[in-house]
C-alpha cells in the first residue's frame, strides 16, 4: 500500500452544494476518495447523480464547498489559479463525451497544445504529438481538422491531447457516451492499453457496467455516496 502522500489523486471529505441565489443543490457531502498510480477507477451512477460534479472538483476545474482534493501531493486550495492551471497541465489529462478540440487547428496542433502550454518547443511539441498520434492509429489524419475527422477519430484525437503530457491520472467523463457500440469498445480499449502502457492512472464516468468491470475497481455514486459497486 503506498502512503497518503503517494496518492495521485485524493479527495477528503469532500462536498459540493450548487448555490445560485436562493436555490441551494447539494450534491454530496463528506465523500473520500483515493487514486494510487497505475489504478482504473470506474464511476457508475445515474445521470444527475454527480459524477461530472466529482470529477470537475477531483480536477480542480470547480472548487469544493467542503473538504480537500490533493493531485500528486499538491492541495489544491493552497494554489493559486495559475499553479493549479500549471498542475492540471502536467498531472491530469482531461477526455470528455464530446472532443472539445478547437475546430480551426489539424488533429496534430491539437495534440500540440499541451505540450505547448507547458512551456516546451515547436518541435518537441510536434514530434511529441506525432507518436501519440501514431500510436492511436492516426498518423494519416494528422492535418484533418475536427470537422473532417470521424467521431471515433475525435475522440482518438482527444485522447492522445489527455496523454501528451505523460500525466498522472486521466480523468475522462463518459469519453466514449456518444459513440456507437463498436467504436466505443475501441476508444475504451485504447485508453486502457494507452494506461497500462505509460503506467497512467485512469478515473472514468461511464454508465456502461461492462466497460466498467474491466477497470481495477467500480465504485457506484448513490444519493451523495460512492461505495463499491456490487459485481453486475
Ligand atoms: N452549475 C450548476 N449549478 C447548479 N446545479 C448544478 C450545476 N451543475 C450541476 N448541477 C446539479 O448537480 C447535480 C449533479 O450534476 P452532475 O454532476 O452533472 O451529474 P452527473 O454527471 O452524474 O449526471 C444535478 O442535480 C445537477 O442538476
Ligand atoms: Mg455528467
Amino acid at each position: 500500500m503506498s502512503e497518503p502522500m503517494d496518492d495521485v489523486i485524493r479527495a477528503e471529505r469532500l462536498g459540493k452544494t450548487y448555490a445560485e441565489g436562493s436555490l441551494r443543490t447539494p450534491v454530496f457531502d463528506r465523500l473520500d476518495f483515493r487514486v494510487v498510480p497505475g489504478e482504473t477507477v470506474a464511476i457508475l451512477g445515474a445521470s444527475g447523480a454527480g459524477k461530472s460534479t466529482l470529477l470537475h472538483l477531483l480536477g480542480g476545474l470547480d472548487v469544493p464547498s467542503a473538504g480537500e482534493v490533493f493531485v500528486a501531493g499538491h492541495r489544491m486550495s493552497a494554489l493559486s489559479d495559475a499553479e493549479r492551471g500549471r498542475l492540471r497541465n502536467r498531472a491530469l489529462g482531461f477526455v470528455y463525451q464530446f472532443h472539445h478540440l478547437l475546430p480551426e487547428f489539424t488533429a496534430l496542433e491539437n495534440v500540440m497544445m499541451p505540450v505547448l502550454l507547458a512551456g516546451q518547443a515547436v518541435d518537441i511539441a510536434q514530434a511529441r504529438a506525432k507518436a501519440l498520434l501514431e500510436s492511436v492509429g492516426l498518423g494519416h489524419r494528422l492535418q484533418h481538422k475536427p470537422g473532417e475527422l470521424s467521431g471515433g477519430e475525435r475522440q482518438r484525437t482527444a485522447v492522445a491531447r489527455a496523454l501528451v503530457n505523460q500525466p498522472a491520472c486521466v480523468l475522462g467523463d463518459e469519453p466514449t457516451g456518444n459513440l456507437d457500440e463498436k467504436t466505443a469498445a475501441n476508444v475504451f480499449a485504447l485508453m486502457l492499453e494507452l494506461n497500462r502502457a505509460q503506467g497512467t492512472s485512469l478515473v472514468l464516468v461511464t454508465h456502461d457496467r461492462r466497460l466498467a468491470a474491466r477497470l481495477d475497481r467500480v465504485l457506484e455514486l448513490h444519493e451523495g455516496r460512492l461505495r463499491e459497486a456490487p459485481p453486475s
